[in-house]
């Protein structure tokens, strides 16, 4: 059985991940839905939506400025590492619901942002948007032009960026090999993409340290942390 799909794995040609915050928790980010997972100490739906935003700027302004700032200290781990590293072998794609940035920073070339970046901030008014990592010192921050910047995430109930959505269906839909590493699958439409790779006769690989409700489709679900299983698998991977 794992001769068979490592053979698949080596001769896969294009490979696409699909990654969550778990991939970043081993960098000191937490993550949303495990037992120290945010969402257990704040609600979402107080921070992470448009209207929680529009009614109190500041509160979801101070909680994205000091998830933000923490980012921006994280270094990428060896699991971001392994993947970036895979791109001297094969053709890869890396599709992150996670804003971190921390593939990008890792050396991966082809990331799609479903949920967009902490990153980037935007004006919710004019067409400012930029890459800005110096510490706000007001928040509310405010534009030229007066009115609030917000973070260019995907707050709950609104779509994700068309293009980049659309691109990551393609990517899904063509490729070789899947590896589905650390996110319980939980939020739509990103825990699509499984599904249509699946459908297109992809081998599918799993590295979580929990079960998910996908785990039983994959044809190997590994029960181990990123940066244990990512190293490994493009060992196996690479030495084709
Ligand atoms: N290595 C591998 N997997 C891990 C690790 C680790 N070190 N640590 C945690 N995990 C797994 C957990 O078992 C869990 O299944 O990572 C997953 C994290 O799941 P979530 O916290 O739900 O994160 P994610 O799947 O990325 O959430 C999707 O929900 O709140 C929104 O927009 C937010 O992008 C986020 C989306």
């Amino acid at each position: 059985m794992w001769n068979t799909i490592s053979d698949k794995l080596r001769n896969a040609e294009k490979i696409v991940f699909v990654t969550g915050a778990g991939i970043s928790q081993e960098s000191g980010i937490p993550t949303f839905r495990g037992k120290d997972g945010l969402w257990r100490k704040y609600d979402p739906m107080k921070l992470a939506t448009i209207d929680a935003f529009y009614e109190d700027p500041k509160l979801v302004w101070e909680w994205y400025e000091e998830r933000r700032q923490n980012i921006l200290n994280a270094s990428p781990n060896p699991g971001h590492l392994a993947i970036a590293e895979l791109e001297k072998y094969k053709s890869i794609s890396v599709l992150t619901q996670n804003i971190d940035g921390l593939h990008q920073r890792a050396g991966s070339s082809s990331v799609y942002e479903l949920h967009g970046s902490i990153i980037t901030i935007k004006c919710t008014v004019c067409d400012f948007k930029n890459k800005i990592t110096s510490e706000f010192l007001q928040l509310p921050p405010l534009c030229k032009c007066g009115n609030i910047l917000r973070p260019d995430v995907v707050w709950f109930g609104e779509a994700l960026p068309q293009d980049v959505w659309e691109s990551a269906m393609v990517q899904a839909s063509t490729c070789d090999a899947m590896i589905v590493v650390g996110t319980s699958l939980a939020v739509s439409p990103a825990n699509l993409l499984p599904v249509y790779a699946k459908q297109n006769g992809a081998i599918m690989i799993e590295v979580n340290m929990e079960q998910t409700h996908m785990s039983s489709s994959m044809d190997l679900s590994l029960r181990a942390s990123a940066v244990k299983a990512l190293p490994e698998l493009v060992g196996i991977i690479s030495h084709s």
